[in-house]
């Protein structure tokens, strides 16, 4: 039988919560408390390419630092196949679900090589191999030359440090690949080689993805799975298609007016 065989999800979210006391602006003020991310549950399944959208504000980043364990939630829990992702020693973790941000430099160290910054993560994870090796390869993955690994990111072009640091991410051959507005800081003709390049990588490595966008048309480009996000909560999920075709919510139906022109 092939039919009828359960897709096995990945990464699965439930209740996540996580709010924030914000400063006093004078003593005798009671502290300010922002819910940045309510009580929010999704599921990625194997192969899974979910979008995550909402205006600034709205939780995403939160969300995703929730979700790839780098704060701790004030309720919820996240689980990667069968197992918590919680705990001191996260390796094993790292090694399946690896991020790009928006501004590659975040990730690459500038005093570094190339070569440092891409076989970061392999030394970082014990991941055992000939990491020479392994650099040029992913350079080459990426669509730059085997020799960048002796240069420094200072001498790459926005477009192409992206590129620098998608390698790094995908070093340690993840499942999951979780961007941040990855595309947003590009110009438009290299947003769209990095688009392309991400899903061209996504097909060729059978990755997993999560993407983060204030920006409905990246998602549409990428993304099979949709979820809205809205001052930390979740108005709306479901196939990407289908919300784009008919957004249910008031404020679905608002993000997408404001992108003038969805590519067809
Ligand atoms: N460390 C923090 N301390 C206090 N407030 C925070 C912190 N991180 C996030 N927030 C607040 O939580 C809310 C959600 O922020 P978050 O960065 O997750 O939104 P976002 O959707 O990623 O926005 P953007 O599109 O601008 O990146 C915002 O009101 C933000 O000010
Ligand atoms: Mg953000």
């Amino acid at each position: 039988m092939t039919t009828g065989t359960p897709v096995t999800p990945l990464l699965t979210a439930t209740g996540l919560t996580r709010s924030y006391r914000l400063p006093r602006r004078v003593p005798w003020e009671r502290p300010q408390v922002r819910h940045a991310v309510r009580d929010v549950g999704l599921t990625l399944p194997e192969g899974g390419h979910l979008g995550i959208v909402g205006e600034s504000g709205s939780g995403k980043s939160t969300l995703l630092r929730l979700l790839l364990a780098l704060e701790r939630a004030d309720a919820g829990t996240v689980r990667y196949r069968d197992r918590a992702v919680a705990g001191r020693d996260l390796r094993w973790f790292r090694r399946e679900v690896q991020v790009v941000l928006q501004d590659p430099l975040d990730s690459l160290d500038p005093r570094g090589s190339v070569r440092d910054s891409i076989a970061e993560p392999l030394e970082c994870l014990r991941i055992p191999g000939d990491h020479d090796a392994r650099v040029a390869e992913l350079l080459t993955a990426v669509g730059l030359e085997p020799d960048a690994a002796q240069r420094y990111p200072h001498e790459f072009s926005g477009g192409q440090r992206q590129r620098i640091a998608i390698a790094r991410a995908l070093a340690p051959q993840p499942a999951v690949l979780v961007g941040d507005e990855p595309f947003s800081a590009l110009d438009a003709s290299v947003r769209a080689q990095i688009i392309d390049l991400v899903r061209d990588l996504a097909a060729r490595f059978g990755l997993s993805l999560i993407l983060v966008s204030h920006d409905i048309g990246v998602v549409q480009q990428l993304c099979d799975e949709l979820l809205v996000l809205k001052d930390g909560a979740v108005v709306e999920s479901g196939s990407t298609a289908a919300i784009l075709d008919a957004p249910e919510h008031p404020y679905t139906q608002a993000l997408l007016r404001a992108v003038p022109a969805l590519p067809t």
